[in-house]
């Protein structure tokens, strides 16, 4: 069953802040949003309606696949940007950083693309759980581990209608 982390009102304080913060690092410049998809599409959709800057949004969609006979933490394009990153001010959206690995790969392919400035701004940092260095620039909740839904977030494809941000528990963890 689900049990509430953080409400719409938690999110939507959040994310204005996250706002700030965007604002106040890129005065009076233009920025590119990248969603990853799909998790990220509300937080998104949230976030650049608390930036006031020239603003852009481009998707991306990943996949991360690995077993033992690879390294874990191969990350393949599903879904490749339509905007060319080259000089721009590039801030990656994403929902969750957990082991970092996809992140991590993602930053390294989009650096590659020699954008301007890049940064990461995630709703929800599980840092305990980092396999790789990586920080998110503009990080909204910090959590232990947990598998959390809601608010873009799925377990299994659903879930990611439900307005608040909920943890998964076991009936006998109530
Ligand atoms: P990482 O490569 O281990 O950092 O995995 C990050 C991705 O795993 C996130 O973008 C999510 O799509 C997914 N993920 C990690 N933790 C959760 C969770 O608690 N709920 C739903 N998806 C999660
Ligand atoms: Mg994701």
């Amino acid at each position: 069953m689900l049990k509430k982390l953080f409400s719409r009102q938690d999110i939507a304080t959040t994310v204005k802040d996250l706002g700030r913060r965007i604002e106040n690092d890129f005065v009076n410049e233009e920025i590119l949003f990248v969603c990853l998809l799909k998790g990220s599409f509300i937080f998104t959709s949230d976030l650049v309606r608390q930036v006031a800057n020239p603003s852009r949004v481009d998707f991306m969609r990943v996949s991360s696949y690995g077993n033992q006979m690879t390294t874990r933490g191969n990350v393949e394009i599903i879904k490749d940007l339509e905007e060319d990153i080259e000089d721009k001010n590039v801030v990656i959206v994403e929902d969750i950083i957990d082991s970092g690995l996809t992140l991590s790969r993602v930053k390294d392919m989009l650096l590659t693309r020699k954008p301007k400035v890049l940064k990461i701004c995630a709703l929800i940092d599980k840092r305990c759980r980092r396999e790789v260095e990586i920080e998110g620039d503009y990080v909204g909740f910090t959590i232990d581990d947990g598998f959390v839904v809601g608010y873009g977030i799925d377990y299994a494809e659903y879930y990611r209608n439900c307005p608040d941000i909920c943890v998964v528990v076991e009936e006998n963890e109530v």
